[in-house]
């Protein structure tokens, strides 16, 4: 039986292969909804582009729900500087043929797990908002969530400062809150997803005959914007696909369980994730922490899918646009 997912995100080039991931893995995984956050681009063009993405993989009944404009405190950042104006830079998808649901997306969360009869797996590959908020607004809805797992953190440097990772920097307060949940976690720090980068050796396997290949190919044979500076210059970072491989392929993953603290105090290291690593803290641990990835394993995989995603597309009518 099908695992039944959902996943938040904010898309952003990294996440919209993790969505075409879960998309083409329908006998194992549900994805029962979408819900959208602030956070590589503002929400408005994150839903659009989470729209964008179903559509490529024939799916656009997945339903698409815009959540949180901004984190909880502080003020929100973005990140054009690496995904482009419209978060997708180089993936050049078509506009929406169909709208997100009316429904907000910590409205959706809530109901969806307020009413399911089976435990739903959450896999975060944004900011942390939508989900801080349903937790405090609905904490019961915690039990009936068998595993959330979170792309976020940093066991060493950031990469959005040198202290913090992208994801918790923009709302280190829903990070800290979901930390905190007792929600069973499983958390991919940098240390572990700066290790699946989408070299061009990786992308040898994936098939540009196929349409989605072909949208894949060109987003991620796009020159990487700040080389070093944001983890190197052999390729874009696959950051958010782990948190699907994970699912699909937990072998290829090794981690231990530790302590994670968050830092939202402001300063130099706001967003700081605290991984005690070594279990120095003598601190309950909070989350499954991923330290190491099989990654030329993990991209024959994901380029198998894709090429699975494109036989099916290219089998089924074509939507009367
Ligand atoms: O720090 C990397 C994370 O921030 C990824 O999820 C990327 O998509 C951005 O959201
Ligand atoms: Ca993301």
């Amino acid at each position: 039986m099908a695992r039944a997912i959902v996943i938040d995100t904010d898309p952003g080039q990294d996440d919209a292969l993790a969505i075409l991931l879960a998309l083409s893995s329908a006998a194992d995984l549900d994805l029962l909804g979408v819900t959208t956050v602030a956070g590589n681009v503002g929400v408005e063009q994150t839903t659009v582009n989470a729209l964008r993405i179903c559509q490529l993989a024939g799916r656009s009944d997945v339903p698409v729900y815009k959540g949180c404009p901004q984190p909880i405190l502080r003020p929100l950042h973005t990140a054009e500087f690496v995904c482009g104006p419209d978060g997708l830079a180089g993936m050049h998808l078509d506009a929406p043929r169909h709208a997100a649901r009316d429904q907000h997306a910590v409205a959706f969360l809530i109901e969806l797990l307020r009413t399911s009869l089976a435990p739903v797996t959450l896999c975060a590959l944004g900011p942390l908002t939508n989900l801080a908020l349903a937790f405090t607004q609905a904490p019961e809805i915690k039990a009936k969530i068998d595993r959330l797992v979170i792309m976020g953190g940093a066991r060493d440097l950031g990469n959005m400062t040198a202290a913090a990772e992208f994801n918790f920097f923009v709302d280190p307060h829903a990070a800290a809150a979901v930390l905190r949940s007792g929600v069973p976690i499983t958390l991919f720090p940098l240390n572990a997803t700066y290790q699946a980068v989408a070299t061009p050796a990786r992308l040898k396997g994936f098939d540009e005959d196929g349409k989605v290949g072909r949208h894949v190919l060109s987003m991620l044979r796009r020159e990487r914007p700040g080389g070093a500076s944001l983890g190197g210059n052999d390729g874009h970072p696959m950051h958010d696909p782990c948190v699907i491989a994970y699912l699909l392929w937990p072998q290829l993953f090794e981690g231990r369980d530790c302590h994670v603290d968050m830092e939202t105090a402001e300063g130099t290291t706001v967003g700081r994730s605290t991984i005690d690593w070594w279990g120095r803290s003598g601190q309950t641990p909070n989350a499954h922490v991923i330290g190491t990835v099989n990654a030329d394993e993990m991209f024959a995989r994901i380029a198998a899918s894709m090429r699975i995603l494109d036989e099916r597309t290219a089998k089924e009518p074509k939507a009367i646009s």
